[in-house]
Order: C-alpha cells, then sequence, then structure tokens
C-alpha cells in the first residue's frame, strides 16, 4: 500500500464552503494550501482546523490576478512537490437588480473573480496535473449555472460560463487522467448567503421562499457542501469526469 501524501489546493478557503472542504479534506490525511484574499483569515481557518506548517500552507492570493494564480500554484509546488486536487471555488455575489438596473461595471467585476479566477486556476494548474498525469478539479458553480431567477444577471451568467469551462476542461484533461467536475450548490447557510438575502431588501421574504422552493424545505449547511466536494475531490470518484453535481435539497427536481 502507498503512503504517499496527497495535496489540494482550496481557493476561498476562508469562506463557509472552502472551509469545510479543508476541514474534510485535513481529516483524510491531505496537505493544504488555502487560499483567500486576506492572509489572516486564511491563518484563522489553519488554526480553528489544527493544521500546522508541515501539513498546510496558508497564500494570500486574489484568484483573478494572473501573478497571484501563479504565486499560489508555484507556492503548492515549492511546499509539496505536487498537485493533486484543486478546488477552484472562490466567488463573489455581485449586486441584485433587474437587468436593466445591472452596471456593466458590476458585470466586470462578478466576471473577473467567477469566470477570470476559476479560468486563470485552469490555466495554470491543468498544466501541473497534466505532467503529473494525475489529479481532479472541481470548479464551483452554483444552481444558478442552470436555473434563471430574476436579479442576479451578472452571477447567474457567471455560473454559467464555469459549466461551460468546467466542459470544455474535462475533454481537453481526460486524456492525461485528469479529472474536472463542478459542484452546484443550491442555497447554502454562509456569508455570502447573507449578503444575498440582504441585498435582496427583504431577507426574510426571500429566506422564505428559498425554503418553499427547496423541497428538502431548507437551507443546506456549508458541511453538507462539502461532503459531496470531498468525494469528488478524491480518488473514490475515479471514473468521474465532466459532471455537474447538485447540491440543493431537490431544488431542480
Ligand atoms: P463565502 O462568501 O463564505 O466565501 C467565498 C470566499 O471567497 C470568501 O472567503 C472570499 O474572501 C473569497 N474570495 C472572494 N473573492 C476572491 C478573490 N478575488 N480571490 C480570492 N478569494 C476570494 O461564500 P461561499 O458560500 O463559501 O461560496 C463559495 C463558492 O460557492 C462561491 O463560488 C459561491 O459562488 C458558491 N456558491 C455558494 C452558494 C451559497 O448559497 N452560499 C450557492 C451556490 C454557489
Amino acid at each position: 500500500m502507498t503512503t504517499e501524501r496527497k495535496a489540494a489546493i482550496i481557493t476561498g478557503a476562508a469562506g463557509g464552503i472552502g472551509k469545510e472542504l479543508a476541514r474534510r479534506m485535513a481529516e483524510r490525511g491531505v496537505d493544504l494550501v488555502l487560499v483567500d484574499l486576506k492572509r489572516e483569515a486564511v491563518l484563522a481557518v489553519a488554526e480553528e482546523l489544527g493544521l500546522n506548517e508541515t501539513n498546510s500552507l496558508a497564500v494570500a492570493a486574489d484568484v483573478s490576478v494572473e501573478s497571484e494564480v501563479k504565486g499560489y500554484v508555484q507556492a503548492a509546488l515549492d511546499k509539496f512537490g505536487r498537485i493533486d486536487y484543486f478546488a477552484n471555488n472562490a466567488g463573489i455575489e455581485g449586486p441584485m437588480g433587474l437587468i436593466e438596473e445591472q452596471s456593466v461595471d458590476a458585470l466586470d467585476l462578478v466576471y473577473r473573480v467567477n469566470v477570470r479566477g476559476v479560468f486563470l486556476g485552469l490555466q495554470h494548474v491543468l498544466p501541473v496535473m497534466k505532467r503529473q498525469q494525475s489529479g481532479a478539479i472541481l470548479n464551483t458553480s452554483s444552481l444558478a449555472g442552470l436555473m434563471g431567477a430574476p436579479g442576479m444577471s451578472p452571477y447567474i451568467m457567471s455560473k454559467h460560463a464555469v459549466i461551460g469551462l468546467t466542459r470544455v476542461a474535462a475533454n481537453e484533461a481526460a486524456p492525461s487522467g485528469v479529472r474536472v467536475n463542478a459542484v452546484l450548490p443550491g442555497t447554502i447557510n454562509t456569508a455570502m448567503m447573507r449578503k444575498i438575502e440582504a441585498n435582496s431588501g427583504m431577507a426574510d421574504a426571500f429566506k422564505t421562499a428559498n425554503e418553499a422552493s427547496t423541497p428538502l424545505g431548507r437551507y443546506g449547511e456549508p458541511q453538507e457542501v462539502a461532503a459531496v466536494m470531498n468525494f469528488l475531490l478524491s480518488d473514490e470518484a475515479s471514473f468521474v469526469t465532466a459532471s455537474l453535481y447538485t447540491v440543493d435539497g431537490g431544488m431542480v427536481a
């Protein structure tokens, strides 16, 4: 039996879903490179999860800036010598408003993080995994990548784009034995959802309506998304690629 350790990069690691994924992966002994905008926030996550300097690295990086993406990929290689798993997960929600009320600046901002950031991550991680002839990537899309709803056009467009990118990347990577999938969370209890509720201007009604349109009748918890992500970013999912995994309490049923 091989005892070789695995190494993962998680972006958006200081956020609700990223932190719970880090917890799950740490529990199964994966070395972690935790990436988020602020180093203190990532260090706080590492401390909360009981990680140390041997099994983890905290990196401050903006996923939309190419030099910083190169930086976190190189930091992972310098520290662990390989990248087995990549959670391309950082994202922002952007403003609420009808299409005619949205600004082009808001569209550019959301695309910068949610599309350019995911694209850059793929650009710099894929060559490493192709060289290794192994690896798994998981892009975080959203149920908003499958469905339309009024009021969040930049976000919804960006998450549709992540699905397209996932499909292209999965096709391009498969000959090298590298898998690429997407996870599509529904409404999940994190800081992002609190912001979306607040931006809706009717937080309670927004939450009630969302719960009512979810067959399981509630928001999901970040741990419930992390469990599926942890599976897809493991060798248990060795024949799963180009797949879209909804974790949404049945919302698309
Ligand atoms: P969150 O707001 O708790 O975490 C997002 C993290 O990404 C934050 O720590 C933030 O600092 C980081 N981040 C934002 N911009 C960044 C940048 N330019 N560079 C590096 N890091 C950056 O949100 P949550 O819920 O954990 O979101 C994680 C992913 O899940 C996002 O891609 C989000 O769009 C997606 N998602 C979330 C859903 C929800 O209901 N919470 C539903 C569907 C998808």
